[in-house]
């Protein structure tokens, strides 16, 4: 049976991950998979999560199954965490959250129950967006569509353009938008973006799904979740799915999390018991560790406030590396525009280059950055800024 496969190209974020480890140069950087690093290199566990597993060794007695949605206490904390304490749709009770196997768990579980809901439903997809949103997505049975996003030449969300294509959205399809520091490109929506966008879903009967990875990055815990918690407040239905791998560093605990708004209560029981069968059909349980120390920080006063300082520092520490990468290419650049880069938020930004220039930058450097010319700005680091920008003045000469 296995000699009619072949071979499958690798997913260009994981592959330059791999071709990164291998690399033996001592002076590479890496500046691909988003994760955080901190001014050693270093992608440290959190100070909360390192207490939180300190107490959960004590605290654990059992490894029996949990449920189809989890931990019912992480399920509520997130939701909390997502949509805020006080929100009109939690009140009405036309929400549920399940646990899911981090966001990418979470991202098929909603395509899975699109696909269930309305199979002819379409699905757009900003352009550009996360490699593997359409493999996934489309992998859920859904049909995928384009919406024009990212403007990469003039370094800006290209905003009439998509205002026009989701204008034209027909009502029941879906529309995949990303809650806060935009991946790849780093660029946000607006408040009044949010705002025009959740008028229009409105009016046009489109349903959004947020995929939100990156809560406390960009702007601030509250002030990331805007879109997230405005639409929400004026929508009957909405998906959304969460992550606890980079704002808990919980990266290979596999940590997030799905959310359903309904038009009503029964609609939501409907909705939740639909979900927990796509769960049943793909994975069964969710896995247990990371979300039991989740619903610890955030349930515990001292561990949440250490953690949410800790986040503060990664936010702070990623934008200072803009500013100082805006600075330095700045001098150096050979004619090019770098100053989005410090508008952006988030872990990444273009950097709008050649794709050659990002081959070089590799081959003759140890330089990786995906080839869209995405970079994750907390790859960079005091020690290494320096021959960063002598690398790409030597590239972008
Ligand atoms: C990324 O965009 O680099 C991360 O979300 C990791 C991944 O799974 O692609």
């Amino acid at each position: 049976m296995f000699e009619h496969l072949s071979a499958t190209k690798m997913d260009p974020i994981l592959g330059l991950m791999a071709d990164y480890r291998a690399d033996p140069r001592e002076q590479k950087i890496d500046l691909g998979v988003g994760v955080y690093m901190n001014d050693r290199g270093h992608t440290p566990v959190m100070r909360a999560v390192k207490d939180a597993e300190a107490r959960l060794m004590e605290l654990e007695d059992t490894k029996a199954y949990q449920g189809i949605a989890g931990d019912p206490r992480y399920n509520e904390l997130i939701l909390e965490l997502l949509l805020g304490a006080q929100h009109s749709a939690v009140a009405a009770n036309r929400v549920r959250t399940l646990q899911a196997p981090g966001g990418s768990g979470a991202l098929r579980v909603g395509g899975e129950l699109i696909f269930r809901a309305k199979p002819n439903a379409k699905l757009w997809i900003g352009v550009p967006t996360w490699p593997n949103h359409v493999p996934l997505l489309s992998g859920a049975g859904l049909t995928i569509e384009q919406y024009p996003y990212y403007d990469i030449a003039a370094r800006k969300i290209n905003a009439d353009a998509m205002m026009e294509t989701l204008r034209g959205v027909p009502a029941g399809d879906i529309v995949l938008l990303h809650g806060c520091c935009h991946n790849p490109t780093g660029a946000d929506l607006s408040k009044a973006q949010w705002d025009e966008i959740g008028d229009l879903a409105l009016e046009r009967g489109f349903v959004p799904y947020i995929d939100t990875a990156y809560q406390g990055l960009g702007e601030g815990l509250e002030a990331d979740a805007y879109g997230v918690r405005s639409l929400a407040e004026k929508l009957p239905e909405m998906i959304i799915a969460s992550s606890c791998s980079k704002n808990f560093g919980l990266y290979r605990e596999r940590t997030g999390s799905i959310t359903f708004v309904s038009a009503t209560p029964a609609q939501a029981d409907i909705v939740a018991s639909q979900a927990m069968s796509v769960a049943r059909q793909i994975y069964s349980m969710p896995p247990a560790h990371g979300a039991l120390l989740v619903a610890m920080i955030l349930g515990d006063d001292q561990l949440r406030s250490e953690w949410s300082a800790e986040l503060d520092e990664v936010r702070e520490r990623i934008n200072a590396m803009r500013r100082a990468l805006t600075e330095r290419i700045q001098q150096n650049d050979g004619g090019l525009d770098f100053s989005h880069i410090q508008q952006q938020r988030g872990m990444f930004s273009f950097l709008g280059i050649s794709t050659e220039q990002v081959d070089r930058l590799r081959e003759q450097y140890g330089i990786y950055i995906v080839s869209s010319t995405r970079v994750n700005l907390a790859g960079i680091n005091t020690s290494n800024i320096d021959y960063l920008a002598e690398s790409m003045r030597a590239v972008l000469a």
